[in-house]
């Protein structure tokens, strides 16, 4: 098998095709083994769990990354797994079936990576010839994976397995089939998304989006409950308000808060380098080694009211920080009158992107 050597003046770019497999002595060593598809299996119960529930829980994660001689390079990377816990009178069953994504597809057909994820490179189709791979190395971009691997979001009756970027698939809850791909947020048309979207207690789905461009810019996306009733809702998000990024870069998202009145964006000093994602897709590198954090900024809060769409003036500022989850966010109101949001937030000095 032929693989095209990337030339050394390129290695600045390329660090992360360097970056060896996770290592399977790491205490996270079981997240990295491959998971078997199950169906209906029975599961011992410890404890005990109340008659009256009843229903299934649906998971979402990474569970396969060792294709043919490749090793997928980050523990976010592996192919999606749906999972689903059916909960019946005391009795638990588990069954799983991997999300058949484009990326899992192709990838398998060809018993190795192709398509490439978060920390692992694409490479060129095997199957075309050596000028062929070389031409579509250097002149078109890297494909996009479509391995939607982190969560699960009900909208409605359809249920989807979503993850950072604006990819979607629908799924069957009660056999976890894979169905269709909605790609971009549908007619919202995003780049990127955060994995934890929330649900407003009108029914809203909320979540946030990101494009790119000379100044990027964050969005609020949503379905409106009244959309919920359409075949395929997740087709239906729409653009609820947006504003530009304080800097030339993207500040990265996995989640954001919601309280009663408003929505919370963490710009946080963990961005997207606009210039290295530029470079990054014509070179073939994976989204990560795109990312840039600088820690002399500040971590700065965007408050934006969730009925009208208005952002607070105020930048509000803080330590800054690396943040995957927001926790909960809720509004107060002291003795004096004052008037508070509270967000609670796992947040750590440096990204923790880089150890996985
Ligand atoms: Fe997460």
């Amino acid at each position: 098998m032929f693989a095209i050597q990337r030339r050394p003046f390129f290695a600045v770019f390329r660090n992360f095709n360097k970056m060896s497999a996770p290592s399977k002595t790491k205490s996270y060593v079981k997240l990295l083994q491959k998971a078997e598809e199950r169906e209906n299996a029975e599961c011992v119960v410890t404890g005990c769990i109340p008659e009256w529930l009843n229903g299934d829980v649906l998971r979402n994660g990474p569970a396969e990354f060792d294709i043919g001689p490749d090793t997928f390079k980050h523990w976010f990377d592996g192919h999606a797994l749906l999972h689903k816990f059916s909960m019946f009178e005391g009795k638990v069953t588990y069954s799983s079936k991997f999300l058949r994504s484009g990326t899992y597809k192709t990838n398998h057909e060809n018993s190795r990576i192709i398509i490439g994820e978060f920390g692992t490179a694409s490479r060129p189709d095997p199957c075309k010839n050596m000028f062929s791979r070389f031409f579509t190395n250097f002149v078109e971009i890297a494909p996009r994976s479509d391995n939607a691997n982190v969560s699960v979001a009900q909208l409605g009756e359809a249920y989807y397995a979503i993850t950072d970027g604006p990819t979607a698939y629908g799924f069957d809850p009660e056999t976890l089939e894979t169905k269709n791909l909605i790609t971009d947020c549908g007619p919202a048309n995003m780049t990127v998304t955060a994995a934890h979207p929330h649900y407003d207690r009108n029914g809203d789905y909320l979540n946030l989006g990101t494009t790119f461009g000379r100044t990027p810019h964050y969005h609020v996306i949503k379905v409106p409950a009244a959309k919920m009733t359409s075949p395929d809702p997740m087709n239906e998000l729409e653009v609820f308000m947006k504003f530009p990024s304080t800097t030339s870069n993207a500040s990265y998202h996995h989640s954001f808060g919601l309280s009663e009145n408003w929505i919370i964006f963490h710009e946080q000093p963990f961005s997207f380098s606009t210039p290295k994602l530029l470079i990054g897709l014509k070179l073939w590198n994976p989204i990560l080694s795109s990312f840039y954090e600088d820690k002399t900024k500040q971590s700065l809060f965007h408050i934006i009211n969730k009925t009208t769409g208005e952002k607070i003036a105020t930048k509000y500022e803080a330590r800054g920080m690396f943040c995957f989850h927001h926790i909960n966010a809720y509004e107060t109101k002291e003795n004096d009158g004052k008037r508070f949001i509270v967000v609670d937030m796992c947040g750590s000095d440096r990204s923790l992107v880089w150890l996985l």
